[in-house]
C-alpha cells in the first residue's frame, strides 16, 4: 500500500474560473497583500478585509470543480493506497469534486472565526467584523483563513504525512509561499518520489524528480490515469 500526498495551489482552480495570486492580473496585482491578508491589515481596516473575502466567497460559490479536481477525487476512490490532499486553497472545489481526505492548511472561505475567543462556525455568504460571535457575543468576526504572519493549520499532521509519503505531487502552485514551498524537498529527503504538475516550472522546480507542465485540467487526469494503471 503506497501513500500519495498531494499539495494543491491556486493553479488547480484557475480553469474553474478562480484567479491565481501571482500570475499577470492575479489577485495580488489587484489588492495589496498587507492590506487584505495580514493580521495588521485586519486591525487597520476590518471592513476592507471582509469586503475582499466576501467577494471571493461569492465568486467561489458560483464555480464548479474542473477535471483536475475530479481526477484527484477519482484517485482517492480508486487507488489501493492512501491519498491525502493538502491544499493552500480556501475554495471548496476538492470537496465539491468528491475528495474526502483534505487538509486546508490556509483555512477556508466557508469558515468564520472569532478573533476574541477562537470559536469557529460556518461562514454566511457575507460577513462583517461587527457580526457577534455565536459563542461569546463579541463582535470580532474574521474569516477562518490563514494570513501572512500566521501559522498554517495542521502543520504537525502535514509534516507526518510528508514523511510517510511514497509519492508527493505539487499541483498548480508557484512555490513562493512557505512552509508549503518546502514540502517537496522535505518529502523527497524522506524518500518520496516527487512530481510537479504546473502550467510552467515553479520557483522550486529543482526539488522535483518528475515534471509535467501544462494546464492542470489536462495534465492531472492523464497523470491520474497513469497512476491507476500501475
Ligand atoms: P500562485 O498564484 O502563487 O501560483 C499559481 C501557480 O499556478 C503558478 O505557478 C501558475 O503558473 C500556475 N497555474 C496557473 N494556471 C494554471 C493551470 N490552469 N494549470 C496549472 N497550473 C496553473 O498561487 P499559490 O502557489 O497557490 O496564501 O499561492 C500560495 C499562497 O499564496 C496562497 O495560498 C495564498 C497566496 O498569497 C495566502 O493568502 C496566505
Amino acid at each position: 500500500m503506497e501513500k500519495i500526498v498531494i499539495l494543491t495551489g491556486a493553479g488547480i482552480s484557475a480553469e474553474s474560473g478562480l484567479g491565481t495570486f501571482r500570475d499577470a492580473g492575479g489577485i495580488w496585482a489587484q489588492h495589496a497583500v498587507e492590506d487584505v491578508a495580514t493580521p495588521e491589515g485586519f486591525t487597520r481596516d476590518p471592513h476592507l478585509v471582509h469586503r475582499f473575502y466576501n467577494a471571493r466567497r461569492e465568486k467561489a460559490a458560483g464555480v464548479a470543480p474542473n477535471s483536475a479536481h475530479l481526477a484527484l477525487a477519482r484517485l482517492e476512490h480508486e487507488y489501493s493506497g492512501e491519498v491525502v490532499i493538502v491544499t493552500q486553497n480556501v475554495d471548496a472545489l476538492h470537496e465539491g469534486a468528491g475528495s474526502t481526505h483534505i487538509i486546508h492548511m490556509h483555512g477556508a472561505l466557508a469558515g468564520a472565526l472569532c478573533a476574541a475567543c477562537g470559536h469557529r462556525w460556518p461562514a454566511p455568504l457575507k460577513m462583517d467584523t461587527n457580526d457577534p460571535c455565536p459563542a461569546c457575543s463579541v463582535p470580532a468576526t474574521r474569516p477562518d483563513v490563514v494570513w501572512f504572519g500566521e501559522t498554517p493549520y495542521e502543520m504537525e499532521a502535514i509534516w507526518a504525512h510528508l514523511e510517510e509519503a511514497d509519492l508527493f505531487a505539487a499541483i498548480g502552485t508557484s512555490g513562493n509561499v512557505y512552509p508549503a514551498a518546502a514540502f517537496a524537498q522535505h518529502a523527497g529527503r524522506a524518500g518520496a518520489h516527487t512530481v510537479e504538475l504546473n502550467l510552467e516550472p515553479s520557483t522550486n522546480v529543482r526539488d522535483f524528480a518528475e515534471l509535467h507542465h501544462g494546464p492542470a485540467g489536462t495534465i492531472v487526469p492523464l497523470w491520474v490515469d497513469e497512476l491507476l494503471r500501475h
